[in-house]
């Protein structure tokens, strides 16, 4: 579909943000948008198939809101917001082949619909096009932070690829990992929202903890609605990670607190794969409190997240802020 045919741009994001920044997502979709553009007709076809169906845009949102909660008034960040989320969307593509998984955003993913090489290779580009954009700004620093940041990103999914089919893997280790593979993006958008704002280091690195804190939050919730949520809703499929064999929160806790014939299922189906046990698992970390045990986890890291904001001066983006934690706990989709 050639760029002219594409819809006009919307406010994409969660519908509590768009009255403080929804003109600015605005922005950000138009700059997505127009980054697509390539020669190559299936690099826009992907790029603009995945982009375009939706998502919630947070981790753009996250930098928008600590650039304007800082002071920002300069026009760097609809940009830099964009990077963050074709970053995102990069990692999108290459961990929905890694999973194999093949619903994403209500729509048939990328790797089902084109295959797993374009998408690979469509995720290299949107990576590349993302350092384009944010050479194209000029700032060292922004360019440290997401270089850093996206290393950082490969080592968790890297991590979790070795740790697959590990029934033992403890609490400790599922955090390293969902901290370097997801809370890392959040962490990098507020810290450069921060950056751009010219914000003491203190508020700088205050920020940052609150992007690491949310980016937990928001993992372990995705983790828990694998199991509980709604597919139409979520418009992923559950049970992806079970069969995947991927260890996270609720079966850790869940090893730790059920019953002998409890922690007999859940090894058996993390170490064989599969769905073929899913209803059982999914009924056992309910009967077990693993589940709610583990909402509860994500909603003390929101906890500590709002807690890093504290100090900013009141004005609707540090409510947002506030909004945006409690949202990462509660969430359904
Ligand atoms: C999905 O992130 C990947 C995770 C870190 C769990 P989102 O849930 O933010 O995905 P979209 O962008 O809204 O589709
Ligand atoms: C997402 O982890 C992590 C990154 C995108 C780096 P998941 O594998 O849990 O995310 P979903 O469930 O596929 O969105
Ligand atoms: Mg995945
Ligand atoms: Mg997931």
């Amino acid at each position: 579909m050639p760029l002219g045919n594409s819809p006009p741009a919307v406010a994409v994001t969660v519908d509590f943000l768009k009255p403080v920044i929804g003109a600015d997502m605005v922005g950000v979709d138009e700059v997505l948008r127009d980054s697509l553009r390539s020669d190559v007709a299936l690099i826009h076809t992907i790029a603009d198939y995945i982009i375009g169906s939706g998502g919630k845009r947070l981790r753009p949102a996250l930098l928008l809101l600590a650039a304007r909660a800082c002071g920002y008034s300069g026009r760097d960040h609809r940009v830099l917001a964009a990077v963050i989320e074709m970053i995102h969307t990069a990692t999108l593509l290459h961990d929905d082949v890694v999973d194999e998984s093949d619903l994403r955003r209500g729509h048939a993913t990328a790797n089902a619909a084109f295959g797993n090489a374009a998408s690979v290779l469509v995720g290299d580009f949107l990576y590349s096009r993302a350092f384009q954009l944010m050479v194209g700004t000029g700032s060292i620093r922004v360019l440290e932070i997401v270089a850093d940041a996206t290393n950082r990103i490969a080592e968790g999914e890297v991590m979790q690829l070795m740790n697959t089919g590990d029934a033992a893997l403890d609490e400790r280790a599922y955090l390293d990992v969902i901290e370097r593979k997801t809370a890392t993006l959040f962490e990098a958008a507020a810290r450069i929202g921060a950056v751009l704002g010219g914000a003491p280091r203190e508020r700088e690195d205050a920020l940052a903890r609150y992007g690491r804190h949310l980016g937990i939050a928001f993992q372990i919730m995705d983790d828990v609605l694998d199991y509980s949520g709604d597919a139409g809703a979520i418009g992923k499929n559950v049970g992806d990670d079970l069969a995947e064999g991927k260890m996270t929160l609720p079966l850790i806790r869940a090893l730790a607190v059920g019953h002998d014939a409890e922690k007999g299922l859940i090894r058996h189906a993390v170490s064989e794969r599969g769905r073929g046990e899913f209803a059982a698992v999914a009924k056992a970390l309910e009967t077990t409190g693993a589940l709610a045990w583990s909402r509860e986890r994500a909603a003390i890291e929101a906890r500590d997240a709002a807690a890093c904001v504290d100090g900013l001066p009141p004005a609707p983006e540090a409510a947002a802020l506030l909004q945006l934690a409690a949202f990462a706990a509660q969430r359904t989709y």
